[in-house]
């Protein structure tokens, strides 16, 4: 083995097989087990797409109503959450605080351990209802307000906007949400939920593997990346600012956030999807402005990286669609992964269905056959 038989970043390795997710990237397509994007955004809802991912079917009528029941019953702020949100808050950012507030779920949970099939699409939803709270209330605290009790009336994405803001949201702001949590819900083999994998792989618990993914998800290449492209749009300010902070950033050899992917050489079928939802909301918010300038900003990169396979990814557009629906910026990735708890939690239940210990290998460019030197002969 040398050093020219390493995948470097995995790129093109088949790690797994699943019945969940297709993407073609360079047509742009994005399938969640046979259904277009395009066609779950316009008619489906986050907890009919959840049930999808964990059964691989739509709901019939009763079994949406049974899930809706399943997720209602667990949204209530656990009190040791409660204690630990308001002892973190001023420590510790959303994403940590999410991670943290995970792996206490696991641990009062007496069946954590339990990795059957049905126990493990209880923890599934009961994580899927329970995080969507944790960063409702971790917002709610960290403002010095009192934190929201959950409202048996709204879905899952209107009751989170509920519980974030007090303010039961309007249809225009419920359903853009709502799709947007469609849209992040799902995205095949990608860093968090390789991450997610690796952990279930030793049999460590469900918990610890989404506190793994959500680790993993945090990072600035990953889903930290609509945090930093609101900063981006945020510093440019105003649209005569464009071309001389993009190139500048280029000069630096800097990435501009929310360009580029892995997978996709043309545009991410959910930055169209956002895009389309922004221009609905903008008609009706007074704080369109970050959503114009990401306008302005994605023409003038389509020019300026013209002939590289460079095009916006989901996090470009979702960062100015949830400044308009007057979420804070640090709360974006979070919300990624309340959506995409639906995404890991389906992996989970393929890996731990078909388990095999991911262990791979390293090519090993150290030095050899050196002789041992007692300390004191050392320089
Ligand atoms: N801005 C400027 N140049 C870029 C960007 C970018 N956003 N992305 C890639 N490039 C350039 C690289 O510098 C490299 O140029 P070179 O060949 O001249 O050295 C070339 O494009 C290829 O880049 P790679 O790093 O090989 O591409 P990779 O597949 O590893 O990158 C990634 C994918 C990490 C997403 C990258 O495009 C990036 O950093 N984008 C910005 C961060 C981002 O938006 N992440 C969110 C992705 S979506 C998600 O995770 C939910």
């Amino acid at each position: 083995m040398t050093t020219s038989d390493i995948a470097r970043g995995l790129e093109g390795v088949n790690v797994t097989a699943t019945r969940l997710c297709r993407i073609d990237g360079l047509k742009g397509e994005l399938v969640y087990s046979g259904y277009d994007i395009f066609d779950l955004a316009e008619h489906s809802t986050f907890e009919e797409v959840a049930f999808l991912l964990w059964n691989q079917r739509l709901p019939s009528s009763e079994e949406l109503a049974g899930l809706q029941s399943k997720l209602l019953a667990e949204r209530s702020l656990d009190p040791i959450i409660e204690r630990l949100l308001r002892e973190l808050h001023t420590l510790v950012r959303p994403m940590r605080t999410l991670e943290i507030a995970v792996e206490v779920l696991g641990a009062i949970d007496r069946n954590s351990s339990d990795l059957t099939n049905a126990q493990l699409k209880q923890t599934a939803a009961r994580l899927t209802a329970k995080m969507a709270t944790v960063i409702a209330a971790y917002h709610r605290i960290r403002q010095g307000l009192p934190v929201v009790e959950p409202r048996d009336d709204l879905g899952h994405s209107a009751n989170f906007l509920y519980m974030l803001t007090g303010r039961e949201p309007n249809a225009l702001e419920a359903r853009t949400f709502d799709v947007a949590m469609v849209l992040h819900a799902e995205h095949e083999m990608n860093a968090s939920t390789f991450s997610a994998i690796v952990t279930a792989s030793t049999l460590s618990d469900m918990y610890s593997a989404i506190a793994s993914a959500i680790g993993t998800l945090k990072g600035p290449l990953h889903g930290g990346a609509n945090e930093a492209v609101y900063k981006i749009v945020d510093a440019i300010g105003e649209e005569q600012n464009i071309a001389s902070y993009v190139e500048a950033m280029l000069a630096r050899g800097e990435r501009v956030m929310g360009i580029g992917h892995r997978v996709y050489k043309t545009t991410d079928p959910r930055a169209i999807i956002l895009e389309r939802l922004g221009h609905e909301v903008a008609k009706q918010s007074p704080d369109r402005k970050y959503f114009d300038l990401s306008l302005k900003l994605r023409d003038y990169l389509a020019k300026k990286l013209e002939g590289k396979p460079l095009y916006p990814n989901v996090d470009f557009f979702s960062a100015s669609v949830y400044k308009m629906l007057g979420i804070p910026a640090d709360l974006y990735t979070p919300i990624f992964a309340i959506s995409r708890i639906t995404g890991w939690t389906a992996h989970l239940l393929e890996q731990y269905g078909d388990n095999r210990l991911v262990r791979p290998n390293a090519v090993y460019e150290g030095a050899d056959n050196r002789a041992y030197e007692p300390i004191e002969e050392r320089s």
